[in-house]
């Protein structure tokens, strides 16, 4: 290509069919492939229009019409339409309620709520991430402080009750009033219950924290009041626009604003989020906004305030609680009992097969799924559970008897799963061994129903990359 500039204007695959041929291979798994990923989801074609389209080439740092750089007349538009449609979204009153649409993902959203409002090595408290939270809510290990936000933060996990899977909360409000957090966050990765956000609230009040929610997993369904909504009770809101809510691979963070308190005397205590969480996403951890996303942000907004979503939202909810009866009927034990939400975790200990090894045989047969420590497990590296999730699938039209069907077909995968255990004995890299070379032709059965199966329901985007 050197010297030639001729290439500028050539597709990708007249240009690259390596490259080319590799995103097809990668789009031809996604129509083959039960998706169960529960963090996962199908965006629109016209997000995807959104996240190809010019605004990649703009620099624009600095928020609407307070700019680094020129030629942001249309930048800025598109900015605040995709912060004005967000607190429509979430039917936020913008003297209540601000918004920064920047940052690039979940993690930097969080990272940059903590930059704002926590100094270095203050404290935070996040539920364990081998009880359901996630990394950026402080995870760390004996050894090691995993997430950046163990290292320059100083978390403190609060846990589910091992017996019922349900968060603790007598024991968050015990440990908190102890440890005094600068902020508590209420939000998941793997939790099929809603969560209490007026307990939260409670226990935050008590020890004068900020309560943050991240809801990047349900905020779909908070968009569709299919659960209750975080904002009536927390500070501070963070969010992923990819996962239920079915946008671009973005994050938002929304924030309150004005009064924050009135003490005895009358006087009023403001909130001072806005400046401090601003300021954190840039210019303390980001440079230039992801405009492309940003516009993606700005149309899914709109498109989760449609009917359309809320049935899509309801139908995820159902095909959840479909697919766990029918786990259950076969006789699996699924954790917290049940579920309110996209997502149910599968606790695999009485069944004798470990999350690690039912995850490959599952992928094996085609259906993606993730392996997920249960409450109670010792290991986080060896967990117990697999975590299954419907958005992906409810996206491409399945319903609650399909999902039933799926029960059947994962059934069928555990069994095959044990199988292959009586043969290979424990260890997994055995178990992965056996399964591919004496266990080849049952796998490849199971695998031809599921893509056969899976090949019938549509998937949004380009037809074939
Ligand atoms: C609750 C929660 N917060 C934050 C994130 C991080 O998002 P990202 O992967 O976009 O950084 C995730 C991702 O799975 C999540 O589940």
């Amino acid at each position: 290509m050197s010297g030639d500039t001729s290439y500028m204007n050539k597709h990708l695959w007249e240009l690259d069919q390596e490259l080319f041929t590799m995103i097809q291979d990668e789009k031809n798994r996604q129509k083959e492939c039960l998706e169960m990923i529960a963090s996962e989801n199908y965006t629109s074609l016209s997000v995807m229009e959104c996240l190809g389209s010019c605004l990649s080439n703009k620099y624009s740092e600095g928020l609407p019409n307070a700019r680094y750089y020129g030629g942001n007349e249309f930048i800025d538009k598109i900015e605040i339409l995709a912060q004005k449609r967000s607190l429509a979204t979430f039917s936020l009153d913008a003297s209540e309620w601000g918004v920064n649409v920047q940052p690039y993902s979940g993690s930097p959203a969080n990272f940059a709520v903590y930059t704002a409002v926590v100094e270095p090595h203050g404290r935070i408290m996040g539920l364990d991430l081998p009880d359901g939270g996630h990394l950026t809510h402080g995870f760390f290990t004996p050894q090691k402080k995993v997430s950046a936000t163990a290292l320059f933060f100083e978390p403190m996990p609060y846990k589910v009750d091992p017996d019922t899977g349900l968060i603790d909360y007598d024991q968050l409000a015990q440990s908190a009033r102890l440890f005094k957090p600068k902020v508590i966050i209420a939000g998941i990765s793997c939790y099929s219950r809603v969560l209490d956000y007026k307990r939260f609230r409670q226990i935050a009040d008590e020890c004068g924290a900020l309560l943050m929610a991240d809801m990047s997993h349900v905020s779909g369904l908070v968009a569709a009041k299919v659960i209750a909504s975080p904002f009536d009770h927390c500070d501070i809101v963070t969010t992923t626009t990819h996962k239920t809510l079915r946008g671009p691979r973005s994050g938002v963070i929304f924030f309150r604003k004005g009064v924050r308190q009135v003490k005895p005397s009358g006087e009023k205590v403001m909130y001072d989020l806005e400046a401090r969480i601003n300021a954190a996403v840039f210019p303390s951890l980001q440079g230039g906004p992801h405009n492309h996303q940003i516009a993606g942000i700005a149309l899914c907004m709109a498109q989760a305030q449609t009917e359309e979503f809320k049935n899509y939202q309801q139908q995820v909810v159902k095909n959840a609680q479909a697919l766990c009866t029918k786990l259950q009927s076969h006789g699996y034990k699924i954790s917290a009992d049940g579920t309110d939400v996209h997502l149910l975790l599968v606790n695999l200990k009485s069944v004798g097969l470990s999350g690690g090894k039912a995850e490959f045989i599952l992928d094996e047969v085609n259906i993606a799924c993730n392996k997920n420590t249960v409450p109670g497990d010792a290991s986080a590296l060896n967990p117990s559970g697999i975590r299954l999730g419907t958005p992906a699938l409810t996206t491409r039209g399945l319903k609650e008897h399909h999902f039933s069907k799926i029960a059947d077909f994962i059934d069928a995968a555990v069994k095959l799963g044990l199988e292959i255990q009586k043969k290979s004995g424990p260890k997994l890299v055995e178990f992965k061994r056996v399964a591919v070379e004496d266990f080849k032709d049952q796998i490849e059965k199971l695998k031809n129903e599921v893509k056969d199966f899976a090949l019938g329901f549509p998937l949004p985007g380009h037809d074939d990359y």
